[in-house]
């Protein structure tokens, strides 16, 4: 099954949702576990959107939480596929805060999912491979063959002697 590659800016997803008290710690900061929920949603639709397909998530890379955002302040997050494969998708996920009355925005996190369309009877399937247009698609793109090997050597899915684009930046 062959498919029509798609361009990368076809699958953005934004996302905005509001910190209510409910989504909160002890602290009255965002729950991270809430804003992993949020970031699952956003990376499933920015997929889904490149696909055309049901997906699972397959994994979540290392995500660090670098600012906290407050009770009552504004969540954004960017979802886009980087690079699809044969059957699964990166993705690559951008969240910013936002005081809605002083009006600034603050960078709280990034990170990358991988994602896997499914047919109708569960079974992985077969998915458009992506164009990377402007220069910050080309380097998510390029990178994301050597992403993908550490994650699979780390899930232990791929033989680190098999991790060709890994190696190569040590040797
Ligand atoms: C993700 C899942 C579909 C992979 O199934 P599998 O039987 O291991 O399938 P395969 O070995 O054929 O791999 C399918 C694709 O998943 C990718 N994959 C498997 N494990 C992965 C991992 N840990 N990280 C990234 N990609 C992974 C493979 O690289 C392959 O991609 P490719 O076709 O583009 O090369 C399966 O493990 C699953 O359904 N997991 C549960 C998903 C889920 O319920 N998520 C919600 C959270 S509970």
């Amino acid at each position: 099954m062959t498919f029509t590659p798609k361009r990368a800016q076809e699958s953005l997803i934004q996302m905005t949702e509001l910190v209510l008290p409910n989504d909160t710690n002890t602290f009255g900061n965002l729950m991270g576990g809430r804003l992993m929920y949020w970031m699952d949603i956003a990376a499933a639709l920015a997929t889904m959107k490149h696909c055309s397909a049901p997906v699972v998530t397959a994994s979540v890379d290392n995500i660090s939480f670098e600012t906290p955002i407050k009770l009552g302040n504004v969540v954004h997050i960017e979802a886009k596929v980087t690079r699809a494969f044969t059957t699964s998708m990166e993705v690559h996920l951008r969240v910013w805060g936002e005081d809605p009355v002083q009006q600034y925005r603050y960078k709280s996190n990034e990170a990358f999912m991988t994602f896997v369309a499914l047919d109708p009877n569960g079974k992985s399937r077969p998915v458009p491979q992506v164009i990377p247009d402007t220069e910050e698609e080309k380097v998510l793109y390029d990178g994301a063959m050597r992403r993908r090997q550490l994650r699979l050597v780390l899930g232990g899915k791929m033989k680190p002697g098999d991790a060709e684009e890994l190696k190569a930046l040590f040797i």
